[in-house]
């Protein structure tokens, strides 16, 4: 009867697995903040990839952590950097049963830390940053990913990237925009998965502030005008007021996010016994859902299905 009349289903299709791709190692290295996280090496990639289609998992978004940074990220478009050919090599290989994304910022490239170039006032340069993302974007979709996920929350990213793409010939990739994203301190363990640190300052000249909802309604509106094709908001729990409202009036399908802190904390939490991680787990990601999240990101993508597979 609970089965017949349940408002709210979620299939592993709904899911989306992050996954962060190591330059220079042959052996997967465990991401100690995010058990049963890992960064792989291209082959391990490929082969995680397989399993988490196999299990029905509708998609991955693929994180690169090169082994050089610089100024301006420049490994981001390089073509052969390592994000790019991870992503030649997953759209080979699992291309046809899910969709490969790619993560698209700056934040793992530079030396900065920061999710764009910073100016001579030391302040990211927004404007120089957008050139730089359609060349990330065009990169990318050369690669054969199929959507590009812009995160930095540069302001006209959402269009600078359309256009690159369109003006390379790339019409049909697609963009996920995170449209809302805040300014959290849930990001904590991402953060070790990329080897970033940010080396002076924060982000809250280019993320949301997490008192307010109103600002995120209108950054969604603006990307989906600027042409994103799904939009995002992020974290996902702590958010799920913005996630339900955005849901309300978004004419496109809309993302959360479950990220790496909200995630930590029910592993960890389980690890001492104090409760159950893997319902608290599905719990949590069927309250997404149930707020109105069509794809729902979530390092327990690949558990998740293998529960709902039976
Ligand atoms: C930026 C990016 C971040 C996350 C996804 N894309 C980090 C940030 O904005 O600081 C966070 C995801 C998570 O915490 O799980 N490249």
């Amino acid at each position: 009867m609970r089965r017949l009349v349940a408002e709210t289903s979620l299939s592993p299709n709904n899911l989306v697995a992050p996954l962060f791709v190591r330059e220079g190692i042959d052996e997967p290295i465990p991401v100690p903040s995010l058990p049963g996280v890992q960064q792989h090496s291209v082959s391990t990639l490929v082969e995680e990839a397989k399993h988490l289609a196999s299990l029905g998992v509708g998609g991955i978004l693929v994180f690169g952590v090169p082994q050089r940074k610089d100024a301006t990220g420049s490994e981001a478009w390089n073509p052969a950097g390592v994000a790019q050919i991870a992503i030649a090599e997953l759209a080979e290989a699992v291309g046809d049963q899910m969709v490969v994304m790619a993560d698209l910022c700056l934040d793992e490239y530079t030396e900065s830390g920061h999710c764009g170039v910073l100016g001579a006032d030391g302040d990211v340069d927004n404007d120089a940053t957008l050139e730089l993302y359609g060349r990330v974007a065009v990169a990318q979709a050369d690669a054969g990913v199929a959507v590009v996920a812009p995160s930095g929350m540069m302001d006209g990213q959402v269009a600078a990237i359309r256009g690159a793409l369109d003006d390379a010939g790339h019409s049909g990739t697609a963009i996920l925009a995170y449209a809302a994203k805040y300014a959290s301190s849930l990001y904590g363990p991402f953060r070790d998965a990329v080897d970033v640190e940010i080396a002076c300052g924060d982000r809250r000249g280019y993320q949301q502030d997490p008192a307010n909802a109103r600002e995120a309604i209108r950054e969604v509106a603006l990307d989906i005008e600027e042409g994103a094709d799904m939009v995002m908001v992020k974290p996902g729990v702590a958010y799920l007021d913005v996630l339900a409202e955005v849901a309300r009036f978004s004419s496109v399908p809309v993302a959360s996010y479950h990220v790496s802190g909200e995630y930590a904390m029910v592993m960890a939490a389980a690890e001492r016994g104090w409760i159950d991680g893997p319902a608290v787990m599905a719990e949590h990601v069927l309250a997404i859902r149930r707020a109105g999240a069509d794809i729902i990101c979530t390092y327990a993508a690949a558990e998740l299905a293998g529960g709902m597979n039976g």
